[in-house]
């Protein structure tokens, strides 16, 4: 049997993420597909209590970008190895709200950590591991962040300066241009034409 997919979800604050998430899992259990949902930082105990440290809000110290760096990456491997994989051997497609690619859009991209950095890092800790397909839904930060302020209130990283966002989102878009598992989908038209579109690609591409 063929390892089952993990399809991620990307996008900066507000941009629709976990709206567009409950499109894919309709499109799911259209097609009677057995799957799992997991979201980042977290989706294990300890990796949720390294959510709560890395979002918190900090009066009396200056979190570091490469402390921030090495919380994801300490996140993401015990997600990967106590979820993901095993999801996956059981035959359970994986949903994932963020994966890798916001830690290289966000620590690379917002922060500016150097793919010098960052590049040896993600292939020690990840060993090649990657989804099968990312949806990067792009917006304009200032529109997703007043989405995301309407919701309700803001985290330590979402409180960061609009050049931060600008950044994350231009590094979002480089690197999806270099990579064809990456569907880039314009994240200001409506919901439901978002979902539309996220459904035709997930039955191009796995042929449902
Ligand atoms: N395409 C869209 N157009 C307008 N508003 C949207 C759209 N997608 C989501 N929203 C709204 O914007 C807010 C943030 O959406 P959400 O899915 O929580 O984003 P994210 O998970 O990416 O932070 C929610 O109130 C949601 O209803
Ligand atoms: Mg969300």
């Amino acid at each position: 049997m063929q390892k089952a997919p993990f399809i991620v979800i990307e996008g900066l604050e507000g941009a629709g993420k976990t709206t567009a998430l409950g499109y894919i899992k309709a499109w799911l259990e259209q097609n009677s597909i057995d799957y799992i949902q997991t979201r980042e930082p977290g989706g294990t105990p300890m990796a949720e209590q390294l959510r709560d440290l890395v979002k918190a809000i900090r009066d009396n110290e200056k979190v570091t970008p490469e402390a921030e760096l090495l919380i994801m990456y300490a996140s993401r491997v015990q997600l990967i190895e106590n979820v993901i994989k095993p999801a996956q051997a059981e035959g359970k497609w994986v949903i994932g709200d963020r994966h890798d690619l916001s830690s290289r859009a966000y620590q690379g991209g917002g922060r500016g950590i150097s793919d010098s950095l960052i590049e040896p890092i993600r292939k020690a800790v990840l060993k090649g591991f990657e989804p099968d397909l990312t949806f990067y839904l792009d917006i304009p930060p200032e529109i997703g962040l007043e989405r995301a302020r309407a919701r309700g209130e803001l985290d330590r990283i979402e409180l960061e300066q609009m050049t931060f966002f600008t950044q994350t989102r231009a590094k979002y878009l480089e690197i999806a241009q270099s990579d064809d598992k990456i569907k880039v989908i314009n994240a200001q038209q409506p919901a439901e034409i978002v979902g539309q579109q996220l459904q035709a690609l997930l039955t191009e591409y796995f042929k449902r």
